[in-house]
């Protein structure tokens, strides 16, 4: 493979780039960006792999979510505030159901760019280009905001830059105190309606809070119950703007990407000749791939390569997304073939993307059950290939939106209308994230209890 420079992937063939009527501008504006602060640390990024290499060992779990989109709009601590509570609350139920420490990473602080299937949108008769997202061009149907400007990528550095800010205060400030998020837990299944189908779980884990307590164990002294680590994530989709935060690393002499902790190549833009592989091959970060319907299995091997050449534990994530009933035709080959080649690597299962329809006024929404279904298709296939499923991706917000159809609130699709907020896809609200916890709390539990029982045998 040839050389890689911060900006080979120049040269590479490439898609889903947006069209910049000034292209001098657009230079000025990633020289500038190039010489901003990073906005996270290489240490940072590190400690987030190895504690992915003990995903890949199947000794921890991956929880990954937050907005399809962010949005200038909904920029608002309240929002940063309670897509990191919800997050935090999923994981504290996951944490006990698996009995292993889940890792925490949010589609936040950077999650702004988004790959179209179409370059033109059509309404009424009207045909403008697509949104791209917040750091390209605007959402409102005019021309004019539709123009890609680059002066967007620096507005989207600054709420990056202040979204990080606060998260790094809610997770080591006090905030994210476990005895609060259980807290928090039970008053949603008191306030849920769901009730009685999660007030066991609730129980079991109040119960181990209270035998921690009484041996001594409590906040007050101890560290890990103070507060959490928690990473940010986001597609590497706009390269200008990724490769302006791209730096060498005094200590390690590695460049890494300062965007984010850990990056992922999309469905769209994965493609093993194509620039945004190039970009990330060369990068030190966590990296991942979404893996969909149309993954070939050799085409994945070569992604694995270009990813991965050393295969070392935690570099590579791969996402899968197909549609909760493509999951039994296309992930055991992949697993089958990954498995046979030896490769270190996070699964993590996407059960958003494969499942979005349009409701029957038109609203995109994906139905809550196909939503878990996937999730538990993917376990019960691990399962049987003696993979380990490592993780879950999701698309969720902390407001109380009516986006996905479905849940204990029995979201129907007439109902979408209501508080339909997304800038792109839909969104789990609060309570189905919460909701979706607890379901799969028992699929993992069972998956971990296989696990441990087949290193004790
Ligand atoms: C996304 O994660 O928002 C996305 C566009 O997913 P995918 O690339 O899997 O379609
Ligand atoms: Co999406």
């Amino acid at each position: 493979m040839s050389e890689w420079r911060p900006d080979s992937w120049r040269t590479m063939p490439i898609v889903q780039v947006p069209t910049y009527p000034d292209q001098v501008e657009v230079k000025l504006v990633e020289e500038e960006l190039s010489s901003f602060p990073p906005l996270v640390f290489a240490g940072e990024a590190r400690n987030l792999k190895s504690q992915l290499a003990d995903v890949a060992a199947g000794k921890a779990f991956l929880l990954q979510g937050g907005d399809c989109a962010e949005s200038f709009a909904e920029f608002h601590p309240n929002n940063i505030r309670d897509t990191f509570r919800v997050l935090l609350q999923m994981a504290v139920v996951l944490t006990f159901a698996a009995s292993c420490p889940v890792v925490k990473v949010g589609r936040l602080a950077g999650q702004f760019a988004k790959p179209r299937s179409s370059d033109v949108e059509v309404k009424d008769g009207v045909e403008l280009p697509s949104y791209r997202g917040d750091i390209i061009n605007g959402i409102g149907f005019d021309a004019e905001s539709r123009i890609p400007d680059p002066r967007r990528m620096q507005r989207a550095y600054s709420q990056a830059a202040a979204t990080l800010n606060l998260l790094r205060a809610f997770a080591q400030g006090g905030y994210a105190n476990l005895l609060s998020v259980h807290r928090w837990n039970l008053d949603f299944v008191t306030q849920s309606g769901a009730g009685e189908q999660y007030q066991e779980l609730a129980d079991r884990i109040g119960e181990a809070l209270s035998f921690m307590e009484a041996c001594g164990i409590n906040p007050a002294d101890v560290r890990q119950l103070q507060g959490t680590d928690f990473y940010t994530s986001h597609e590497a989709l706009l390269l200008g703007y990724e490769q302006a935060l791209t730096r060498v690393d005094s200590t390690s002499g590695d460049w890494y990407d300062t965007s984010a902790h850990m990056l992922w190549v999309g469905d769209r833009t994965r493609q093993t000749n194509g620039a945004h592989l190039e970009f990330l091959r060369g990068v030190s970060n966590p990296v991942a791939s979404k893996v969909g319907p149309t993954t070939d299995p050799d085409d994945l091997i070569r992604l694995i390569d270009i990813l991965n050449p050393t295969n070392e534990p935690g570099r590579l994530t791969l996402i899968t997304r197909f549609g909760a009933d493509k999951v039994e035709d296309y992930l055991p080959r992949l697993l089958r073939r990954v498995k046979s080649e030896g490769r270190n690597i996070v699964w993590s299962c996407d059960p958003m993307h494969g499942n979005t329809l349009s409701a029957a006024n038109g609203l995109k929404t994906r139905p809550f059950e196909r939503i878990l279904q996937e999730v538990k298709r993917v376990f019960a296939v691990h399962k049987a290939e003696g993979t380990y499923a490592g993780g879950i991706h999701l698309e969720l917000t902390g407001q109380n939106v009516t986006e996905c159809t479905g849940g204990t609130a029995a979201i129907t699709e007439d109902g979408l209308s209501s508080r339909y907020h997304t800038h792109c896809d839909p969104r789990l609200n609060a309570n189905q994230a919460i909701e979706l916890a607890f379901l799969v709390a028992e699929a993992l539990k069972e998956e971990r209890k296989a696990l441990v029982d087949d290193a004790a045998a």
